[in-house]
């Protein structure tokens, strides 16, 4: 094991609420999915990429992998000496297809990186601070207090107030040691898990928030593309906060 980051792009979604498949969908000019990959090219940490990919639509990722590889001049990860990224087949929930990343990793990852392919804004700080965080706790998310009140309720009606400066909303990228992240995935768990920290506190892990970027929102409906379009021009006019 090294200290060297393993990153597993889950983007075998069907993007059910988006109508098709949103990290796939063109955002100023370029697939979704670019936009992480170049994110996590320019990090050295890491030493290696796995797309998870939606088992029908694999040939379809590699050739567009491929196509993005080739463009490049610099080597697909901040290592000169990693490999392309490779793809592998993800499963029905999200848990299943990073599992299957997961398990495809090398031998040689002493860590582990995981983000939604549907998050094209996330940052190169948002990635070095949660994998400062990581190696320091052993694991971590990045995101942010809510900003709305928020309320627990059942059948529309309202069972409790909680305090919004202690509810955070949870983004990627979000990890763990190799270790910890592998007991988390141990067994195929049948309750639903929407990311890794709700494994990860399933398995009596401790996981640290980290505070990320605003801009970091996660394609969901239709109209978030034109959000991201919104957050991206800003970032490249600014530069990225
Ligand atoms: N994802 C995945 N494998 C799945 C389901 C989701 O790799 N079986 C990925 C998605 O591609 C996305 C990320 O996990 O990048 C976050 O999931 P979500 O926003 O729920 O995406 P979808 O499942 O595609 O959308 P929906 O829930 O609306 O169908
Ligand atoms: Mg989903």
């Amino acid at each position: 094991m090294t200290e060297d980051f393993g990153v597993i792009i889950a983007a075998a979604g069907s993007g059910s609420r988006f109508g098709g498949r949103k990290q796939l969908a063109v955002l100023a000019g370029r697939p979704v999915l670019l936009y992480s990959l170049d994110l996590f090219a320019g990090v050295p940490a890491v030493a290696e990429v796995v797309v998870v990919a939606p088992a029908e639509e694999i040939e379809l990722m590699r050739s567009i992998v491929r196509d993005w590889e080739a463009e490049r001049l610099q080597p697909a990860c901040g290592r000169r000496t990693c490999a392309a990224p490779r793809v592998v087949a993800g499963g029905d929930r999200r848990q299943d297809s990073v599992r299957r990343g997961l398990v495809s990793l090398g031998g040689a990852v002493g860590f582990v990186l995981v983000h939604d392919a549907a998050r094209p804004l996330a940052t190169e700080s948002d990635v070095v601070r949660t994998m400062d965080a990581v190696r320091e706790w052993g694991a971590a998310a990045i995101g942010h207090p809510v900003t709305d009140s928020v309320k627990e309720e059942r059948e529309g009606r309202v069972i409790r107030s909680l305090d919004r400066a202690r509810v955070w909303q949870v983004q990627t990228p979000q990890g763990a040691s190799r270790e910890l992240l592998e007991r988390a995935y141990s067994s195929p768990a049948s309750e639903l898990h929407t990311d890794e920290v709700s494994l990860l506190e399933a398995a009596g892990v401790t996981v640290r928030l980290v505070s990320g970027s605003r801009d970091n929102i996660k394609l969901t409906h239709p109209a978030d593309l034109d959000l991201a379009e919104f957050y991206l021009a800003r970032q490249r006019d600014r530069g990225p906060k």
